[in-house]
């Protein structure tokens, strides 16, 4: 049985990325410090599988306690989730992003070549795309022009990856570029929960649809696109986790670096969201037009055939079920 090592593996992706490692018969182990998260997820984990795991509650930047993880475990592979993802707060706090984001990832990579662990799979995302020289997105496009330190981080990870394997041919990395994860599992145990007012577009909606927050503010509807709204590939969590077991077996079979998209290849407007969500949860979300939020891109999809052709990976699930799963999740959560 292999042992993976999962990097904020209590957070959102990496929680539904952890059940599906135990369903796949992974060992596996996580490091996670609950800035983003709480312990009760690992119970919730443990709930849906039948399955434990070993847990470390610190920081990724933490060299000792890497040592201390490695020299305990035999580690096979490492999945990366851990960093810091709030675009709006990356502008504000860029030194916080970069020292985090970085040295968790620079660290991590030391102290595998230094007990020999080369698979290393990477949270990576659309953004670092900039703004989409062709749509849909292929791994091909050119990459840069990140709006944000958020985003830069991980492009920046991107080419430290890139000069390591330059370095030493037997490190593999899986850059997975995640297009707009959304959903959760079907379960409701688990799901997205940011602290305070959600920045992102599907967990503000639930809020509005639950009457935790009043109305959705819709940031532009100038653009060009086919309502005016922002145009998004969202991609069920669930999907998005099993594209890492994909990656994860990938990695076992290959060396080098190699970059996929993890989308559906469908893009979806603000307003196509609002009515979707509407109808599947037979709920009103009420909403206004603003301004354009600073650094918003119009369109952003992707083409996931290469993850197809070489992962034999594809998203499965259905907007309908990801707005389904979404509410689920959060009127679960309100009812404790
Ligand atoms: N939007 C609104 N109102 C809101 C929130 C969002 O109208 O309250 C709109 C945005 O303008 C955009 C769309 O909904 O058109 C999606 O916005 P999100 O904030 O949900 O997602 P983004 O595409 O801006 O960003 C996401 C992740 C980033 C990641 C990026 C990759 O949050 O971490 O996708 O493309 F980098």
């Amino acid at each position: 049985m292999k042992n993976i090592l999962v990097t904020g593996g209590l957070g959102f992706i990496g929680s539904h990325t952890v059940v599906e490692l135990l369903e796949a018969n992974y060992n596996v182990i996580v490091i996670d410090d609950l800035s983003n998260s709480s312990i009760d997820i690992k119970d919730k984990i443990e709930k849906i599988t039948n399955k434990s795991f070993k847990f470390y509650q610190n920081n990724v930047c933490d060299k000792n306690i890497l040592e201390k993880i490695f020299s305990e475990n035999k580690i096979d592979a490492v999945i990366h989730f851990a960093g810091f993802k709030a675009v709006g707060e990356s502008v504000e706090k860029p030194i916080m992003y970069y020292e985090n984001n970085l040295i968790s990832t620079l660290y991590l990579c030391e102290v595998m070549k230094k007990h020999k662990c080369n698979k290393f799979i990477f949270s990576s995302s659309a953004t670092v795309y900039g703004t989409p020289e062709k749509l849909p997105l292929t791994e091909d496009c050119k990459v840069g022009g990140t709006t944000n330190p958020y985003g830069t981080s991980k492009l920046m990870i991107e080419q430290i990856l890139k000069d390591i394997v330059i370095s030493d041919k037997e490190f593999t990395p899986i850059v997975l570029r995640y297009f707009n994860p959304i959903g959760a599992h079907k379960s409701g145990l688990i799901g997205e929960k940011p602290n305070g007012i959600p920045n992102n577009l599907m967990p503000y909606i639930v809020r509005v649809a639950s009457g935790e927050l009043k109305m959705l503010s819709i940031f532009g509807n100038d653009y060009d696109t086919p309502d005016g709204t922002g145009v998004r590939d969202y991609i069920h969590v669930v999907d998005l986790a099993k594209g890492h077991i994909k990656a994860l077996e990938k990695a076992f079979n290959t060396t080098g670096i190699h970059y996929y998209n993890l989308g559906t290849g469908h893009g979806y407007s603000v307003l196509d969201m609002v009515k979707t969500f509407e109808k599947v949860n037979n709920v009103k979300v009420p909403y206004k037009i603003v301004e354009r939020r600073p650094g918003d891109i119009a369109s952003c999809y992707a083409d996931s055939s290469l993850a197809l052709k070489e992962l034999g990976w594809k998203a499965e699930l259905d907007i309908e079920d990801m707005m389904r799963d979404s509410y689920n999740f959060i009127l679960k959560q309100n009812k404790k």
